[in-house]
């Protein structure tokens, strides 16, 4: 899974930002990690570590950088599971309507589960460079930052109630996992 983290390193080089947010994202993926089961603990932090590979100026077709990046993945063989993590990273379903993209979006599967609770929680509590932030705090920046009349306020509606239960239902798999175990050195990549 090193190849994750080399190939959105490369990707995201002409966007240092992104690339702090990214290595923001894969640290709370890692943190989180506990909560989803042991054999996808590396596919957790190499989805954080692509989850935002779509930005890259390079890759930008739709502009819907969660399809992009998907499809840029796809494309290279990267798996199916890693392509729909990355498809649907943040509630993009939520999205993707209003963009006229829903269709594209729905030939890569989404599921509700540990896996994409854990990569949303992530990537929500992972501020524009790469900084700790609640939930909250993120919510308001991201809004903020892409203005009222932007998708991501448009389908705020949406997603706010998604992030919350994604946010609990993470909460609740950490509090029954097995402490003292060194989730850093289980998954190590
Ligand atoms: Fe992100």
């Amino acid at each position: 899974m090193a190849a994750a983290e080399s190939t959105a390193r490369e990707l995201l080089s002409p966007l240092p930002l992104r690339l702090n947010h990214t290595e923001g994202v894969v640290s709370r993926a890692r943190a989180l990690a506990g909560t989803v089961a042991v054999d996808d603990r590396p596919v957790l932090v190499a989805a954080a570590w692509l989850h935002d590979v779509g930005y890259a100026p390079q890759l930008v077709s739709t502009g819907f950088h969660p399809l992009d990046g998907a499809r840029f993945l796809e494309s290279m063989g990267w798996s199916e599971q890693i392509c729909g993590l990355v498809a649907h990273h943040s509630g993009a379903r939520f999205q993707a309507g209003p963009l006229g993209l829903a269709d594209e979006l729905r030939s890569y599967e989404f599921t509700e589960d540990a896996m994409t609770d854990a990569l949303t929680v992530a990537d929500q509590t992972s501020g524009p460079a790469g900084e700790r932030l609640t939930l909250d705090d993120r919510m308001r920046n991201m809004l903020r930052r892409h203005g009222p009349g932007s998708t991501n306020a448009r389908a705020h509606a949406l997603r706010e109630p998604y992030f919350r239960s994604a946010s609990a239902r993470v909460a609740a798999r950490g509090l029954t996992e097995v402490s003292g175990i060194d989730y850093a050195a289980l998954i190590a990549v």
